[in-house]
């Protein structure tokens, strides 16, 4: 078995969206085979690139250019799914990049297996999103989809503290606050495959945001800093604008980010 930081540069470098999540799987599981038999198989070091691989398509354009279009439509159904797989694809190179790019900091093992174990599910999450796709007559690829979803992992780049407070912590936990708006789209349309999917994604999304508040605190703990104000200060730092209620509060609570965390983040009115 390759080192843990070799899995994930080699996931890093697929572009094809459906074999990038395949290699993560198959590396995912490698990984948990082994913590089953109670090994703690080596992490190593890795190279990442800074931009991930990626298909030729969808097209990337920014956000202000992507057309928007009515969830009540079945068009609009497709967009808000090419949408999800969008997310869903650079959460897969996300969390194998965390890994990766952090390698050199020295984490007790467990850190590893939650983003393994969300790394997993984040394909899962693309795949299911494909299939949703798919049987709507459409594919990842088909639509354009937002540039500048990997300017969060660039900014952060070495920054490992900053990386958790916002990617888990502030886009992940963004995913809670809007998602049951979603599944509430797709039942009103009758789209019991879709409703099942994106079920699947909230529910395992929860866990994401956990890990970051966990190990955010960690690192606070190790570093004697006090969590709140170091929050504040790297999502100012790195987070391009304010937080935008109504939050899930009582979902961003099961994920360990309590009220004073994010509203003093978010913008006035
Ligand atoms: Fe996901
Ligand atoms: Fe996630």
């Amino acid at each position: 078995m390759k080192p843990l930081a070799e899995m994930a540069d080699a996931v890093l470098r697929t572009a094809d969206g459906r074999e990038k999540t395949a290699l993560s799987r198959g590396f995912a599981a490698q990984w948990r085979a082994a913590r089953a038999e109670g090994a703690e198989p080596r992490i190593g070091r890795a190279d990442p690139p800074l931009h991930p691989a990626r298909p030729a398509t969808p097209e990337l354009l920014s956000p202000r250019d992507v057309p928007r279009r009515r969830p009540g439509t079945p068009e609009g159904r497709i967009a808000l799914l090419h949408a999800v797989a969008h997310i869903e694809l650079n959460a897969v190179d996300l969390h194998w990049d965390i890994i990766a790019r952090f390698a050199h900091v020295k984490m007790p093992i467990g850190y590893y297996d939650d983003w393994v174990k969300a790394a997993d599910e984040e394909s899962k999450h693309f795949n299911l999103m494909c299939d949703c796709l798919e049987a709507a007559g459409s594919h990842y690829g088909a639509l354009p989809a937002h540039a500048g979803m990997w300017r969060a992992a660039e900014d952060t780049v070495d920054d490992f503290m900053g990386r958790l407070a916002v990617v888990p912590m502030v886009l992940e936990a963004r995913g809670l606050d809007v998602t049951p708006g979603m599944i509430e789209i797709f039942k009103r349309a009758k789209d019991t495959g879709a409703v099942d999917a994106l079920e699947t994604i909230y529910a395992e999304e929860v866990h994401h945001v956990a890990y970051g508040s966990k190990w955010f605190h960690f690192l606070c703990g190790r570093h004697d800093l006090d969590p709140t104000v170091q929050f504040h200060s790297l999502v100012r730092q790195y987070f391009h604008g304010a937080l935008k209620p109504p939050f899930n509060e009582e979902k961003r609570a099961e994920a360990g980010i309590p009220p004073d965390f994010y509203w003093p983040l978010a913008q006035n009115g």
